[in-house]
């Protein structure tokens, strides 16, 4: 079977609303855009898009796996932004369940989002990789940074797009044929170092793995916490 394409154009809202509209197309499974005008990020937030210093490219994949499994899909989407950086070598580390980070600092932010259809379930990968830095300088409250700015290999969008969409859908495939095991392994190669200090609001631990469902593990001080949504941030240390 012939892969799909991506769609390229301008500029759109969002590219997951884009990507929601190629349900059923026979020929498109992404869309990159050029810029979006209301990129989301995660919880609410805003997700900084100008032209030209991004990839803003949103995947649409119909899972083969229960929808118990959709934790499955933000992490595969990690690891596969996370393989690209290594075939640029660009080492990278993953923050749970979905921050790329080099050296601290956002490289890339996905956004899954899911949509049920009747029996059927969709996913989309929303996949928000900096490239270059925006004229005017990130913005302030951003601590981020630009595949530009840490290699040397020459970055064409579009060879970048066909990469990602490729390591998905191997990601996808993956986790449909030996399942959430794969995947977490896959995650774990990117992740903290086990016993990094960690925060969820009031929650204070150290970083101790995934759960099988692909939940994070942090060990407080009162024994193993899962958390299974929001954001976590890596500290200094733990009190
Ligand atoms: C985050 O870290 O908060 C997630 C950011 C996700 C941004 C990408 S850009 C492509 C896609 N379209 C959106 O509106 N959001 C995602």
């Amino acid at each position: 079977m012939v892969d799909k394409m991506i769609k390229w154009i301008d500029s759109c809202q969002s590219t997951n609303d884009e990507a929601l509209t190629l349900i059923g197309d026979p020929t498109y499974d992404a869309v990159a855009s050029m810029s979006q005008t209301q990129g989301r990020g995660r919880m609410g937030r805003t997700w900084h898009s100008p032209e030209s210093a991004g990839l803003y490219l949103s995947w649409l994949s119909q899972p083969k796996l229960p929808q118990s499994l959709g934790g499955a899909v933000p992490l595969l989407a990690a690891v596969a932004t996370a393989k690209l950086c290594d075939e640029l070598n660009v080492r990278v580390m993953l923050k749970w369940p979905n921050d790329v980070l080099y050296q601290g600092q956002k490289l890339a932010g996905i956004l899954c989002e899911a949509r049920t259809i009747g029996t059927r379930w969709y996913a989309v990968v929303g996949i928000g990789l900096n490239i270059d830095v925006p004229t005017g300088g990130w913005p302030s409250e951003l601590s981020a940074i630009g595949l530009s700015e840490v290699t040397e290999t020459a970055l064409d969008r579009r060879e970048i797009a066909d990469k990602l969409v490729g390591y998905l859908r191997a990601g996808l495939e993956e986790a449909t044929s030996e399942g959430m095991a794969a995947i977490t392994k896959n995650w774990l190669a990117y992740g903290p170092p086990l016993g990094t200090p960690m925060k969820r609001g009031q929650q204070i631990g150290r970083f101790s793995g995934l759960a099988a469902d692909g939940s994070l593990r942090i060990e407080t001080a009162t024994g193993i916490e899962l958390i299974h949504a929001g954001d976590v941030h890596i500290i200094e240390e733990v009190d």
